[in-house]
């Protein structure tokens, strides 16, 4: 396994970043899919649609779980690593644009799954918290009732409102590498898909 080293990403922390890349495409779209079938099936009481509520749940579920673990394994690989630095020569507001953004990045990656496993654990009723065939994942805030601080709504509005954020700071991000790539042509794109790169050296 290729460790990272000041100039190149290693083929693990590689693996970490398009992975989670790979998952949060599906994830995004099917959780608003979840919830429009959610919707449906409590205002039409079709109980044949049930069957559908609880597999996107699962899968949507175990996702979230799935990006959680790589995002703990992901954080821990890297502060047992070296990092490449960024590119020489780009201006102050460039390095901190570029680091904030990846810094809230990370933490949405932990806010995300936490936020939904938290509006899962706080419901009152009976609904399971999938990973993979288990269905009854432990909770990790109390069960309250509705209408309490902490309860479902609290941490389901959280959940919603960031992926917002989450899609502007990516729009960044993505922009972010294609400058780089197309504009500076300083391999750091290159960097992260192939592990090498061309161009100027590190700081
Ligand atoms: C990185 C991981 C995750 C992402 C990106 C994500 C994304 C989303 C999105 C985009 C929605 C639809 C929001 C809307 O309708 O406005 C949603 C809904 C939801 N997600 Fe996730 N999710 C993640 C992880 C999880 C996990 C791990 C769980 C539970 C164990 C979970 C539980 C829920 C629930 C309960 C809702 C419905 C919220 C509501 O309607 O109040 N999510 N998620
Ligand atoms: C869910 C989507 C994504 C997330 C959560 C994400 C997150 C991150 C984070 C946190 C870093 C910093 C790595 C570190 O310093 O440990 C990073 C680096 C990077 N990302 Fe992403 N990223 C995503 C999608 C993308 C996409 C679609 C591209 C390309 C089009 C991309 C290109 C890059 C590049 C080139 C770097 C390396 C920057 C460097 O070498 O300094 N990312 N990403």
């Amino acid at each position: 396994m290729r460790r990272n080293t000041e100039h190149s990403w290693g083929s693990l922390a590689r693996f970490f970043h398009w992975a989670v890349v790979a998952l949060v495409v599906i994830q995004v779209p099917l959780g608003f899919w979840m919830v429009e079938v959610y919707e449906t099936y409590t205002e039409t009481y079709a109980e044949d649609q049930l069957p559908l509520v609880l597999r996107t749940n699962m899968v949507h579920h175990t996702i979230g779980f799935l990006i959680l673990i790589l995002a703990i394994a992901r954080l821990s690989w890297r502060l047992a690593n070296p990092t490449p630095g960024l590119p020489q020569g780009l201006a102050t507001y460039q390095r901190l644009l570029a680091r904030t953004t990846h810094v809230v990045l990370y933490i949405l990656l932990f806010l995300y799954p936490l936020t939904g496993w938290a509006a899962l654990s706080a419901y009152e009723g009976e609904f399971p918290i999938y990973f993979f065939s288990i269905d009854s994942m432990p909770r990790i805030v109390p069960q309250v009732p509705e209408g309490s601080m902490f309860d479902y709504e609290f941490f389901g509005d959280i959940h919603k409102f960031f992926w917002k954020l989450g899609a502007a700071l990516l729009g960044l991000h993505i922009a972010g590498a294609f400058w780089h790539e197309y504009v500076r042509h300083d391999g750091v794109l290159s960097r992260m898909l192939r592990g090498q790169r061309t161009g100027s050296d590190t700081v």
